[in-house]
């Protein structure tokens, strides 16, 4: 039987929903144009095959893998682009797809080094967005859920690698971490 691990804050079923909308909004907006889905891994993974199957358009797909390194004073340094993307997305409409958007940094940088490319358009959608955490301004064209400030883990997001595959988000709190 399944072990219920901290308190959801996002169902299944909410997902479900939430995601389906995204979908037909994102395919209304793209229609005839020529969308690269790009996921950032590895928190985006669960979302991202989620998000890709809800977009009733032909889109092709990319991922970037990026880590980020804990403890740094400079957060905007922490960020590390492990891998380059395969298509080449010059003259593209391209919508970066984030498992979620806290200080802004991350996104941020991403949507620079995408930039650089000359993407004919280049838009953000999120699963979760922390607003209130932000420390640089990043427009999240689509968002799926605003969450306050808690550590959320489920669906993709990690605390220190695990609880990915959680099929829910959940708040982790600190009685939860007794056994890390
Ligand atoms: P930012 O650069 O501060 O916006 O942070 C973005 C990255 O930090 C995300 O892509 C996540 O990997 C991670 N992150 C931020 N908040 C959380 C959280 O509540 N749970 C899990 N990961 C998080
Ligand atoms: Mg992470």
């Amino acid at each position: 039987m399944e072990r219920m691990f901290g308190k959801p804050v996002v169902t299944q079923e909410q997902m479900r929903t939430r995601i389906r909308e995204l979908g037909k909004q994102i395919s209304a907006d793209y229609a005839g144009k020529d969308l690269v889905l790009v996921g950032v891994l590895k928190g985006a993974y669960a979302f991202y095959a989620d998000l890709a199957r809800a977009i009733r358009i032909p889109i092709r797909v990319d991922f970037i893998v990026v880590t980020t390194s804990e403890g740094r004073t400079n957060r905007s340094a922490k960020v590390k682009l492990v891998t380059e993307l395969t298509e080449n997305i010059r003259g593209k409409d391209v919508l970066l797809v984030e498992d979620i958007v806290d200080s802004g940094l991350t996104a941020q940088r991403l949507l620079k080094t995408l930039a650089k490319k000359k993407p004919r358009s280049l838009n953000l959608c999120a699963l979760l967005s922390k607003q209130d955490c932000r420390i640089v301004d990043v427009h999240v064209e689509y968002v799926g859920f605003k969450v306050p400030n808690q550590y959320i883990v489920g669906y993709g997001l990690d605390y220190r690698q695990k609880y990915r595959n959680l099929p829910y988000l959940a708040v982790l709190d600190k009685k939860d971490l007794q056994n890390e």
